[in-house]
């Protein structure tokens, strides 16, 4: 990825404390993007991620909110907007997860992951769309007035028994993202999803952190091998790019072939 590749821009990244997010922040700044790093626990390790991405040379700092909260979602851009300038890239990236089979799912548990994982990226969409329609183009920056990315998943298309929450979200952030997509297209916004399939991070450490797990895991990834968070952080830089600018409300799968239907492959 060329090292300023996103030279000038300024991006949030939500739950950049672990995971892909984390890995998405670094991978932004090491392109050469400012980056806010958005947490919601995990101040050290959000801490981390702003010193790593200072040393790309470019600006990085931590800011504590809940994307499921209006207020906090509003003063988080609002934030970005005095110190940095603008937003041009926003990765609506944080999610979680709380799994039970149907019958012993809490309403809590339902109403938390639809909360965050949906209700958060609309409020994100929404506050960096402001942002983005009062700048508009700025040609010497991007092509583009601003660049949503939602993170997904391959549950966005794949049932998942055990995890209707979860699943639900994520089906409801790709016609989020196509709706807005449609939506924004005409304000020079781009709207897109990219969607991890099995990815080692802290989410989901059960489904490969012992040799029989992951052997069960990749059954389902063609491709053979689980992956990394900088697969998708790469996905992200190249997505926000002006590489990809007329890519606009459509969901990248990295997902090593999960939705191919491995299964298929042998029987039917
Ligand atoms: C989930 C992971 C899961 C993967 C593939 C992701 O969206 O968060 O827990 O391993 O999908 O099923």
């Amino acid at each position: 990825m060329p090292a300023d590749l996103l030279k000038g821009q300024k991006a949030v990244v939500t739950g950049a404390n672990s995971g892909i997010g984390m890995a998405t922040a670094v991978a932004l700044g090491r392109a050469g993007a400012d980056v806010v790093v958005n947490y919601v626990a995990g101040a050290d390790d959000a801490g981390e991620v702003v010193e790593r991405i200072r040393g790309f040379g470019v600006r990085a700092y931590a800011h504590e909110a809940d994307v499921s909260d209006e207020d906090q979602v509003v003063e988080m851009v609002a934030r970005a907007v005095r110190e940095l300038g603008t937003v041009d890239i926003m990765v609506a990236n944080a999610g979680l997860q709380r799994d039970s089979p149907l019958t012993g799912m809490t309403l809590a548990q339902w109403q938390k992951v639809i909360d965050v994982n949906l209700t958060g990226q609309f409020l994100c969409a929404r506050e960096a769309a402001k942002e983005f329609m009062r700048r508009g183009v700025v040609p010497e920056v991007s092509r583009a007035a601003g660049k949503i990315i939602c993170m997904s998943s391959v549950h966005q298309i794949i049932p998942w028994a055990g995890h209707v929450n979860y699943a639900s979200s994520k089906g409801g952030v790709g016609m989020l993202m196509q709706t807005l997509a449609q939506e924004l297209a005409p304000h020079r916004i781009r709207v897109n999803a990219v969607a991890p399939g099995a990815i080692r991070t802290p989410i989901n450490t059960s489904a490969w952190n012992t040799p029989q797990a992951e052997a069960e895991l990749l059954k389902l990834i063609p491709y053979g091998r689980v992956g990394d968070p900088d697969d998708i952080a790469d996905a992200v830089v190249a997505v926000a790019s002006d590489l990809l600018d007329y890519v606009v409300g459509t969901t990248l799968y990295v997902d090593g072939g999960m939705t191919l239907f491995p299964g298929f492959a042998t029987g039917g």
